[in-house]
């Protein structure tokens, strides 16, 4: 081999031995994220998209238009997983030269709610922070309520039912769950925790913390430390009414805990987890729901119907405050994750046979 011909093989090869995959998960950890949120990529380089449980898309858009397919290019259509799923699905795009190539989820809400990814976005210009921001602002193709809008409460959630088979302290149940964006996953806890909510310690109106996470097997206590409060289950919909499920059963309610000064031993009212989806609530106490005397378990504090706009939601519609100006739009797929009645008693007959 001359030098020459040493060289042109070295150069053509360069491109094969430093191609490289980079990889991207999409929606780990029930987060509407890819995750790196961009990658900068040489020609001949494959991106990798990862999809984890719920139902996203890797889909190109343009940039001014960051929520919108752009036609003609690259889509993987919907890659619906369920809990457990292993592999789990993957798509590549192929890199071949070193434009930017802009992506978004198109599930529901998902690109208005930043879920978007850039491949080689440009440092200063149309960043990669730009193109997000524009996917925040302008939602998803006709869906955000424009800004100025008379306030409407959300439409109640949708439910779509799937089931995954889990296994759990070496036993396998069908679990039946719904995917409800940036839920925990639909497994109990290895061991139930019991969480503590205070009411009313320091004499101000309020759930003391107001909003928790918690696993399905967990019980949540609340404890009653001054004046006379209820804690009374509701819906998202409807802060400061009390929630009857669609067969008509009523949620939980403890009733009225009058708490005398001087007391040592309070009254307490505890609940058990049994599924992820939201639980919402109020006191019943004349006038303290639409003050905003409220609390929730599990809510989605990433999405629109998160802690703070339920509670801004009590105080419009029971109470005084003013209509607001929407922010965010609506969620589309909603839903919750739960254990079959046999497969939870069994689940943790193991856990507390094992403690
Ligand atoms: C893409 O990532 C998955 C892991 O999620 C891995 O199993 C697979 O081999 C990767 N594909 C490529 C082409 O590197
Ligand atoms: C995935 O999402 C798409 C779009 O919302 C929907 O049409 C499809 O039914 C979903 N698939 C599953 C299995 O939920
Ligand atoms: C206001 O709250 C009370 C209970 O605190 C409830 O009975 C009533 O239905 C609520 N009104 C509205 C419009 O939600
Ligand atoms: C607690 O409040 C309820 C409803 O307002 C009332 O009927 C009850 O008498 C109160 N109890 C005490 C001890 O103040
Ligand atoms: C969980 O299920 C039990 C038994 O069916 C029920 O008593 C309890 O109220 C449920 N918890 C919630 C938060 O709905």
């Amino acid at each position: 081999m001359t030098f020459s011909t040493k060289l042109v093989f070295a150069l053509t090869a360069i491109p094969a031995v430093l191609a490289a995959t980079l990889n991207v998960q999409v929606g780990a950890g029930g987060k509407l994220k890819y995750d790196p949120e961009y990658v900068i990529a040489a020609p001949g380089d494959v991106v990798n998209f990862t999809f984890n449980p719920k139902n996203h898309t890797v889909t190109q858009s343009a940039f001014n238009t960051p929520c919108v397919p752009l036609p003609g290019g690259a889509s993987s259509g919907f890659n619906p997983v369920t809990a457990n799923t292993n592999p789990l699905p993957t798509f590549q795009v192929h890199v071949t030269d070193t434009k930017p190539i802009w992506i978004h989820c198109e599930q529901a809400n998902h690109c208005s709610s930043g879920m978007v990814f850039a491949i080689n976005p440009p440092a200063t210009g149309n960043t990669f922070d730009a193109f997000k921001k524009l996917a925040v602002a302008g939602g998803s193709s006709g869906s955000s309520a424009p800004v100025g809008t008379p306030y409407t409460s959300p439409p109640p959630p949708q439910w779509t039912i799937a089931t995954a088979t889990v296994t759990y302290a070496n036993s396998v149940y069908t679990t039946t769950y719904t995917s409800y964006d940036g839920t925990p996953p639909p497994t109990p806890a290895a061991a139930p925790a019991d969480h503590k909510i205070l009411i009313s310690d320091d004499g101000s109106f309020a759930y003391d913390p107001p909003h928790i996470q918690a696993a399905i097997g967990d019980t949540v206590t609340f404890e009653f430390r001054a004046g006379n409060h209820t804690v009374t289950q509701s819906s998202f919909q409807n802060p400061c009414v009390k929630f009857v499920d669609s067969q008509g059963n009523p949620g939980f309610a403890s009733g009225f805990k009058p708490v005398a000064s001087g007391t040592t031993t309070f009254p307490t009212f505890q609940i058990k987890i049994n599924d992820t989806a939201p639980i919402w609530g109020y006191c019943g106490q004349t006038d303290h729901c639409g003050d905003g005397m409220v609390f929730a378990i599990n809510s989605v504090e990433s999405g629109p119907n998160n802690f703070v706009a339920f509670q801004q939601m009590a105080k419009n519609i029971n109470g005084t405050a003013p209509l607001p100006t929407p922010t965010g739009k609506n969620s589309g797929i909603r839903g919750a994750a739960f254990m079959t009645p046999t497969g939870l008693v069994a689940a943790f007959a193991l856990v507390f046979a094992v403690l």
